[in-house]
C-alpha cells in the first residue's frame, strides 16, 4: 500500500515562461540562483532567447553553468542562452548616452563627479537604475521582434526585493510632471503588467523561509509586480511507505534486533534511527508545505532535494528537468 500523497498535488505554473520577465527572490541560501540558473537553461532548450540577469556584483550565477564570470554586455554563455551582471555605474552612463544624447566627455565627468554621491546617498537610485535597465532591456526588438523572449533576474533577497520592485512607484511619486516621472511611469507599466512580468518566490520546506515568503506575498499585494509562481526547493523525497515504516520498526522488537544484529554482526542501532529520521525530517517539511501553500495562493512548483556533491551545469540540468516535469511541459 502506498500512502496517500502527503504533498498537495503540483500545479503547473508554466504561464511563468510565458512573461517577459521573471523575477526571482528568495531568502538567501534557499537556491534563488539555481532556479534562476535552472529556468534559464529550460527556457532555452524551449527555444526562448533568455537573458539572465545577475544583480548582485558578487552573485555566482554563471557558476551554475561552469561559465566565467560575465559583465554588463550580455554574453551568450549556450545557444539562446545570455547572462549578464547588472552594473549601476554602467547602466547610469548607458541611459544618458541613450534618453539624454549626451557625449562621451560630459558624461564620463558628470558620472564621475555625481554618480557615488547620488548612488550612495539617495535612496532608491541604484535600484531605479537596476529595473531601468532591466524594463529597457524588455522593450528592445531585434529584426522585428522582440530581443529577448524572456529576461529571468536573479533579484534581491526577500529582505530587499521590495525596495527593488518598488523602486519606480517610490520614485515617481517624488515628481508630478517631467522626465523622471514619464521614465518611471513607463517602467510601471511594464512591471504592473502580469502577463509581461512576474515575481517568483523561492522557499525551502522550513519554518524561516516559508514566513518570509508569506510576509512578501502579503506585501506585493501592494506592489506593481505580481507574485505568480513559489518554488518548493529542496523537497524531500518519500523513502517510505508507512507500510515499510512499519516493517522497519518491527525490526526493532528485541527479538527480531538480536537476529538481525546476530547476522550482520554490526551496529544495526544507528541503521534504525537513521530510517526513524529520513521518515521525521519528510514529516515535518509536510506541515511547511501546507502552510505555504494555504497562505500563498499562487501554483506551487516543487524541486526536489538533489543529493549530488557538486553544483555545476549537470545539477542545474536536474533542476531544470524537475520543473519542467513540474510545469507539465
Ligand atoms: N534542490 C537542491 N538540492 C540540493 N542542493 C541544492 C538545491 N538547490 C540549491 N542547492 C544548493 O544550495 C546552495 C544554495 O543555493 P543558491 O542557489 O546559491 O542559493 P541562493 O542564490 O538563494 O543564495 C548551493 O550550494 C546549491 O547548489
Ligand atoms: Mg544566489
Amino acid at each position: 500500500m502506498i500512502v496517500p500523497q502527503p504533498y498537495p498535488s503540483p500545479t503547473s505554473g508554466a504561464t511563468l515562461l510565458d512573461r517577459r520577465l521573471v523575477f526571482v527572490t528568495g531568502k538567501g541560501g534557499t537556491g534563488k540562483s539555481t532556479m534562476t540558473a535552472a529556468l534559464g537553461d529550460l527556457a532555452a532548450s524551449l527555444g526562448k532567447r533568455t537573458l539572465l540577469v545577475e544583480v548582485d556584483a558578487r552573485g555566482n550565477l554563471t557558476d551554475f553553468f561552469e561559465h566565467d564570470r560575465v559583465g554588463y554586455v550580455p554574453e551568450e554563455i549556450r545557444p539562446n542562452l545570455y547572462c549578464m551582471t547588472m552594473n549601476t555605474e554602467d547602466s547610469l552612463e548607458e541611459y544618458l548616452t541613450i534618453f539624454l544624447k549626451m557625449g562621451r566627455v560630459s558624461r564620463l565627468s558628470i558620472l564621475s563627479r555625481i554618480f557615488d554621491f547620488i548612488a550612495n546617498a539617495a535612496p532608491g537610485v541604484k535600484e531605479i537604475l537596476t529595473i531601468g535597465k532591466i524594463a529597457y532591456e524588455a522593450t528592445l526588438m531585434q529584426g522585428g521582434s522582440p530581443k529577448w523572449d524572456l529576461i529571468i533576474i536573479d533579484a534581491a533577497p526577500t529582505g530587499r526585493i521590495v525596495g527593488q520592485l518598488d523602486a519606480p512607484a517610490a520614485i515617481n511619486e517624488l515628481f508630478e510632471v517631467g522626465m523622471v516621472r514619464e521614465q518611471t511611469d513607463w517602467m510601471r507599466e511594464i512591471l504592473a503588467d502580469p502577463r509581461i512580468t512576474a515575481l517568483a518566490i523561492v522557499a525551502t520546506p522550513e519554518e524561516m523561509p516559508v514566513t518570509e515568503s508569506i510576509e512578501l506575498y502579503q506585501t506585493t499585494r501592494t506592489l506593481d509586480v505580481s507574485l505568480q509562481a513559489v518554488f518548493v526547493n529542496r523537497v524531500l523525497p518519500e523513502l517510505f511507505t508507512t507500510t515499510e515504516e512499519e516493517t522497519f520498526e518491527n525490526m526493532r522488537q528485541p527479538e527480531p534486533a538480536r537476529l538481525i544484529q546476530d547476522s550482520v554482526q554490526g551496529e544495526i542501532d544507528p541503521v534504525f534511527e537513521a530510517a526513524r529520521l529520513a521518515v521525521k525530517l519528510r514529516r515535518s517539511r509536510v506541515e511547511h508545505i501546507r502552510r505555504l501553500r494555504t497562505e500563498i495562493p499562487v501554483p506551487t512548483i516543487f524541486v526536489p532535494y538533489l543529493f549530488v556533491r557538486d553544483h555545476g551545469q549537470r545539477s542545474t540540468r536536474l533542476v531544470a528537468q524537475a520543473i519542467r516535469e513540474e510545469m507539465g511541459l
